[in-house]
């Protein structure tokens, strides 16, 4: 048996354990965190409460998670370091539904702070230029009033980008801990970039410069879930911190002196960011609801019309020396490789994806997003599936000609994620 096949088989045990598992909690509409506790210290299913940390951390670790999740509510000010550009005053600003560590509201008749613009340069046969040189991909929405009062308005998009720029809404953080502890093995043995097994799906890993496998951000951009945070805090609320004391500029140009209320770099200290980080790495994938027999019958559905192929069950964390996220089974149902979406759905290049390609999207805590896909497009699930094209097209198709019940129980299983 190959190693993809075994990762694959490993997935569908952990799946009919966790759908077993789903037997015994409560029938009725159960509230979520009457599931917290249910995985102990030493359970070999990741669990704990939901919005909450991990189960089976130390003390220490509660204290940081704690602290943390001050830390990530935080409301900067212009006077403590925002901006002079940034996107919003904090990071629960944006990832809050519906607690703090959540995805955005995402609301596209708002056009509110949870969705942002990026840009990049993509030029067929280049490699994709990020646009580093000239701010970055994320465009800020905001300045403070120091900087508006300069005269100096919100980052217009770079001349240099091409169409179409791209829309991205806050996704939820919960469970994001274990996916940061999945070893690389088990992500290039998910990959298929030549089809070798002919069904049309060819994930690959989104290789960064370094060599690294980048698996955060709807492109897979970044390698792991610190550096992701480091740059949120500078990218999204102009925050520097030790890990990245450059502030985001306009154009290139450094801002006018003075608008800067905090001069001296870091604007964040290590134990605030560490904190942070520590509360992104500890918060516990979101419960899922009790399944009934159409639930069943819909995961059975799940994996036989081929949605499994690309968002993969159950993956495993490495050994890890946070015990809570040590060898690990959860149910991510992603396989954090980037798939060629077809052409309806492109957008951005970035880093070695080409505008078509995204990262399989989590669809843990899937019951809780306020809209569907990278730019809120789809406003149900099933217009999500319908939209899916490329490597998906004959997996969409086969969901197409699902019966009524059949689409019923598919729902009703995606539904209690
Ligand atoms: C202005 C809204 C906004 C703020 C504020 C914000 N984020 Fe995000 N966050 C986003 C968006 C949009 C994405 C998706 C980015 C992408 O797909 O490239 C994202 C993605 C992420 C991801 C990767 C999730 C994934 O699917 O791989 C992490 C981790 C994250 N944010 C952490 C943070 C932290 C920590 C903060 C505070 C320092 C923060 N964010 C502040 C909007 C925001
Ligand atoms: C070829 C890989 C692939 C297959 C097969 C596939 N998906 Fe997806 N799915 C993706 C990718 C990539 C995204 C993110 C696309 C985007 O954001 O534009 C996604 C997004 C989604 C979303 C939206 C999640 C969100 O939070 O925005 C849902 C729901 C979904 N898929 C369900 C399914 C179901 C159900 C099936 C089977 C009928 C399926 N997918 C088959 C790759 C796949």
């Amino acid at each position: 048996m190959s190693h993809r096949r075994r990762v694959r088989l490993l997935a569908y045990t952990a799946l009919l354990a966790a759908v077993s598992s789903c037997d015994q909690a409560p029938t009725a509409a159960a509230p979520a965190d009457s599931l917290a506790g249910e995985n102990p210290n030493g359970s070999l299913l990741a669990g704990g409460t939901f919005g909450g940390p991990l189960a089976g951390l130390t003390a220490d670790q509660l204290a940081l998670f704690t602290r943390g999740s001050g830390e990530f509510q935080r409301v900067f000010t212009p006077e403590t370091g925002l901006g002079p550009l940034f996107n919003a005053v904090g990071c629960a600003a944006c990832h809050e539904e519906p607690l703090p560590g959540g995805g955005g509201a995402n609301d596209p008749a708002q056009e509110g702070e949870d969705i942002e613009v990026h840009a990049t340069a993509f030029h067929p046969g280049a490699k994709c230029d990020n646009l580093e040189a000239v701010g970055g991909q994320v465009i800020q929405k905001q300045v403070t009033p120091g900087l508006a009062a300069r005269g100096i308005g919100p980052e217009p998009v770079p001349p240099e980008a091409t169409l179409p720029t791209a829309l991205r809404t806050t996704p939820d953080l919960f469970g994001f801990g274990l996916l940061d502890a999945v070893p690389d093995q088990e992500i290039l043995a998910l990959a298929d970039p030549s089809d070798r097994n002919g069904d049309g799906i060819s994930g690959r890993v989104h290789r960064l410069p370094d060599g690294r496998i980048g698996r955060f951000g709807r492109k897979a951009q970044e390698a792991t879930l610190t550096e992701f945070n480091t740059g949120a805090f500078v990218m999204e609320m102009g925050i520097t911190n030790p890990g990245l004391l450059i502030e985001q500029t306009l154009h290139g140009t450094p801002l006018p002196d003075g608008v800067d209320l905090v001069g001296a770099e870091p604007e964040l200290t290590q134990g605030e960011f560490d904190a942070a980080d520590g509360f992104v790495h500890f918060l516990a994938p979101p419960p899922r609801l009790p399944l009934d027999l159409a639930g069943r019958t819909g995961a059975v559905i799940f994996v036989g019309i081929g949605c499994a192929a690309c968002h993969v069950p159950a993956l495993v964390t490495g050994p890890s020396p946070v015990g809570a996220l040590s060898l690990k089974i959860f149910l991510p149902y992603t396989d954090l490789l980037l798939h060629d979406m077809g052409p309806a759905l492109a957008d951005i290049c970035l880093g070695d994806a080409l505008p078509s390609e995204f990262r399989t999207e989590p669809l843990m805590g899937l019951r809780f997003a306020t809209t569907l896909l990278h730019d809120s497009r789809a406003a149900t699930i099933a217009e999500a599936i319908r939209l899916h094209g490329g490597e998906a097209s004959r997996t969409r198709d086969r969901f197409l000609r699902l019966s009524t019940g059949e689409r019923f129980a598919l729902l009703k299983f995606l539904r209690s994620l």
